[in-house]
């Protein structure tokens, strides 16, 4: 079944637990960290996904567009989240990292901008528990979703069927109900939507419809 993750990117910053709380029942709760280094976007750090662990229930799939992933991964670890992304053009030693994610009790993803091909990484899929294809240039929320994408994620999806693996395969970037099925027919099952959630009047239906449609 499709798993559908809220960015709370799209939400109200000055709302930040309501925010969440407004998309309970959704699988995770997507939070993006920038640092306006690897990302030209500045958001928010440590201090505040410790506080939205604490807010919600639904567990916290933490998306860090960050320089130096090897130093801070595990401190969001720490913070509480159950999933830990980094993107692999910023990590030092992205096998050493995987594994002290996972040491340290959460999951342990990778994320691939889009110039950034699947097929040297091949070897690596084992290490993970989830691999996040960028289907807009990392940095901000709202921007159409790159449809050229598609033969890559059809491609990850194939790579992880011969392998036998069973990490999941999370898209984000201008992911909507214009935008989802394509995704999955490609072979995405984890999808993040921020705007096509936060920016309707009702995120939780939202949720709903998303991931019906991605089940169809
Ligand atoms: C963009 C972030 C996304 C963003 C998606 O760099 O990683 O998670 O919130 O927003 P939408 O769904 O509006 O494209
Ligand atoms: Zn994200």
């Amino acid at each position: 079944m499709a798993q559908i993750n809220p960015s709370i990117l799209s939400a109200d910053f000055a709302r930040l637990a309501e925010e969440a709380r407004a998309v309970e029942g959704a699988d995770w709760l997507h939070v993006d960290v920038m640092d306006n280094h690897f990302v030209p976007n500045l958001t928010l750090g440590v201090p505040v996904v410790e506080a939205l662990a604490r807010a919600t229930e639904t567990p916290i799939d933490c998306h860090l567009m960050i320089e130096e992933p090897d130093r801070w991964a595990p401190r969001y670890v720490e913070a509480g989240a159950g999933s830990v992304t980094f993107h692999v053009e910023a990590a030092a030693a992205p096998v050493r990292l995987a594994r002290e994610i996972r040491a340290k009790g959460a999951r342990a993803s990778m994320a691939l901008k889009p110039a950034t091909p699947i097929e040297p990484y091949e070897d690596l899929l084992p290490e993970l528990d989830m691999l996040l294809i960028m289907t807009v240039e990392p940095g901000f929320g709202g921007q159409a979703f790159l449809d050229i994408m598609l033969p890559k994620i059809r491609r990850t999806r194939e790579l992880i069927s011969k392998h036998g693996l069973e990490l999941w395969l999370q898209v984000d970037g201008g992911v909507s109900a214009e935008t989802i099925e394509r995704c999955a027919d490609a072979g995405a099952d984890v999808f993040v939507a921020g705007s096509a959630v936060y920016g309707t009047d009702d995120p939780a239906a939202a949720v709903r419809m998303l991931r019906h449609q991605a089940d169809e």
